[in-house]
């Protein structure tokens, strides 16, 4: 099978052991025996519900799950609650009032830490002023922040007045964030004057400028002044709001709004099959119960953890496991704003060793990394806090999980490998660390209460080997729908196998049942842990005035898992050169920002088709990676991928 990582189970398979859950870890761990996945495989909804019990609900559920219209799936149906009042209310009666909920560490060194108390009296303070500011409950607001305190503030801020916030990553072009303004609708924005990156200043505020001129319904912008006169920016009069000025004035106590567990909490944009990026919706109830208990479970979250997600709160990872999970388990959770390589390539280590982290979760893109730079950057530092390791967000090679083992975890520390995706809400398939004994490169099983398997073409389940992921029961956590286009999400992910969620990855299953994620088998690349579409880039190249067609894949990549290269055909008359090279690449940055930009571009005359006139992006990536072409037989003229390859390995020298 062909997937768009280009990953085979042969690669995988070459690492061979087995590791136990360390039997020190197994005796205090909250899961260290079989009988839950049985009693939650026998009913998962009562599953469910002992699990929903364990959080505050102003009025409990009538039904755990109705399915009388699939695939619009609801759970916990009746029942009120509101996500805040788990993270932060809940914790004031306790001895948790004084704990840190966050601990915030900036890119040049300044520190925060907010109790959860003190972040009680800033989500309600702010979300005063989103009040006042004329928000009301089902509004959307738009957050296009830097990883700093007041971007976690705010979204909790939006969810205890009912505000489903759309968070776009700061990484994104003013045109990508006016897509999704446009998208979502809503009044109001929240930005910063700039977010520090390598020492260098990232341009939030002029961005958002550029955006909201494109976007209609924006009434106000808050701005959080983070650099200062540095960011040299510019504040329209009656539009733009300083958040410290608004703060000042704003009261202190906001109620949480009494949310129906059904009631959207958020929207989170991800790249599909198509260019136009889906607006996934996730709602209450079901979100709340899921990344409630996949943090307490998956990290084994206790009291007296430092925990440190070192994803970007811009993506699903940091919804999920920076902020909703670990504060609804009253957890320390760790943010941090910039690169891992600044001020130097210790820089996470020097973290690590900071604030004793107990628990880490990052990306394999990451991991990957830092073994090139070498041993001697985690060496510099005692990590011997840690007690747990997780990955997420791509395949993780095994060689890259052996490092992590041993030069990070110091061979004492479980790894969870997590698969799961931004429609999933959390975590899905996972090793229990202290249960589940893990094999590099595979994320074992699937969590108590989920049902997962491998499909063929057919639809028949493969016991053993290759095949589609599908998952074939509701989850609590699962997204309800495509913003503002519902036909677009029965068709994406439930009519490929009627009734059966089709997750768009191809995997294999093994004698032991272990799961091996192998990559996307759609047209969704995974860059560096970022997902993005090929088409989304095809277009914004064919958007360019020299380029008539263009032709994107995923092409393996040492570091990043896959890079992204592009076939262009340029127009009639018009002279390929470097300069003309680089400024495509520019175009594409600007288009959708830079995680987009093409690593390569390769100027061709002809793209290989089918005999529909699909390209086949196969093909492209086969010649990409020197590999001798794959099935042909549907293509319309084989000379095409010929050419291709002799030009392709001139070009590469
Ligand atoms: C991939 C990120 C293998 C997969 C949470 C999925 C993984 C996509 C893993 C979702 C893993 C995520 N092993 N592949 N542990 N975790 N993926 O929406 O292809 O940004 O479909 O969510 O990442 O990416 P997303």
């Amino acid at each position: 099978m062909a997937t768009e990582s280009g990953n085979t189970i042969e690669a995988l398979l070459e690492e061979q052991r087995v590791f136990p859950s360390p039997e020190e870890f197994a005796k205090n761990a909250h899961v260290n025996a079989d009988d839950i996945f049985a009693q939650a495989a026998a009913d998962p909804e009562a599953f469910w519900a002992s699990v929903a019990e364990e959080l505050h609900w102003f009025k409990k559920w009538d039904q755990v799950l109705d399915e009388s219209d699939p695939p619009f799936f609801k759970w916990f149906v009746g029942g009120k609650l509101n996500i805040t009042h788990n993270c932060l209310d809940r914790h004031l009666t306790s001895w948790r009032r004084n704990k840190a909920a966050i601990i915030w560490e900036g890119e040049p060194g300044d520190q925060v830490v907010l109790t959860y108390y003190d972040l009680w009296r800033e989500v309600s303070k702010f979300a005063n002023a989103l009040k006042g500011l004329g928000v009301k409950k089902g509004d959307r607001v738009t957050l296009y922040m830097g990883m700093v305190p007041e971007l976690a503030i705010a979204m909790l801020a939006c969810a205890r007045i009912g505000a489903p916030h759309s968070i776009v990553f700061g990484g994104f072009s003013a045109e990508a964030l006016a897509d999704r303004i446009n998208d979502a609708q809503g009044n109001v924005l929240v930005t910063c004057d700039g977010g520090w990156r390598r020492g260098g200043i990232v341009p939030l505020k002029q961005m958002a400028d550029e955006a909201v001129e494109r976007c209609p319904t924006i009434e106000s912008v808050v701005v959080v002044k983070r650099i200062g006169d540095e960011a040299s920016i510019e504040m329209q009069e009656g539009r733009d709001h300083w958040w410290h000025e608004l703060m000042e004035s704003a009261g202190l106590r906001c109620e949480p709004e009494e949310m129906d567990a059904e009631d959207m909490l958020y929207i989170l944009y991800t790249s599909g099959t198509t260019g136009k990026p889906k607006g996934i919706v996730h709602t209450t109830g079901g979100y709340s119960t899921q990344t409630y208990l996949t943090t307490k479970w998956v990290f084994d979250m206790k009291d007296d953890d430092v925990y440190w997600c070192t994803a970007d709160i811009g993506w699903v990872t940091g919804h999920s496991y920076i902020i909703y999970g670990p504060l609804q388990n009253g957890a320390t959770t760790v943010m941090y704003e910039g690169a891992p390589d600044f001020p130097g390539r210790d820089r996470f280590w020097d973290i690590v060793e900071k604030y004793g982290i107990t628990i880490l979760y990052t990306a394999p893109t990451a991991i990957r990394a830092f073994m090139r730079w070498g041993d001697e950057y985690p060496a510099m530092h005692d990590m011997s806090s840690l007690r747990l390791l997780g990955s997420v967000g791509e395949p993780i090679n095994p060689e890259a999980w052996i490092w992590y083992h041993t030069n990070i975890g110091g061979e004492r520390c479980p790894i969870v490998d997590t698969w799961w995706q931004t429609e999933t809400g959390a975590i899905l398939i996972t090793p229990l660390p202290g249960y589940t004994a893990t094999k590099p490169g595979s994320a074992t099983k699937t969590f108590p209460g989920i049902s997962a398997a491998i499909f063929d073409e057919a639809g028949n389940v493969v016991p053993e080997g290759g095949g589609y992921l599908v998952l074939q029961r509701p989850w609590p956590s699962m997204l309800r729908t495509i913003y503002g286009d519902p036909e677009r999400f029965k068709e994406q992910y439930w009519s490929r196998y009627p009734g059966v969620y089709f997750t768009g990855d191809g995997a294999k299953i093994d004698a032991d049942g272990y799961f091996w994620v192998l990559g996307r088998v759609d047209d969704v690349m995974n860059v560096a842990g970022h997902r993005l579409s090929t088409m989304e880039i095809e277009s914004a190249l064919v958007d360019h005035q020299s380029v008539a067609e263009a032709a994107v894949i995923g092409k393996t990549h040492e570091l990043k898992g896959q890079a992204v290269s592009a076939f262009v055909l340029l127009k009639e008359g018009i002279d390929p050169g470097d300069t003309l090279l680089d400024e495509l690449k520019k175009h594409v940055a600007q288009k959708i920002g830079p995680i987009a930009r093409p690593d390569d571009i390769f100027f061709t005359a002809d793209l290989p088709k089918t005999r529909s006139g699909k390209i086949m992006r196969r093909l492209l990536r086969d010649v990409a990676e020197g590999r001798a072409l794959g099935d042909t037989t549907t293509l319309l003229d084989a000379n095409v991928v010929d050419n291709l390859r002799g030009q392709y390995e001139d070009s590469e020298g």
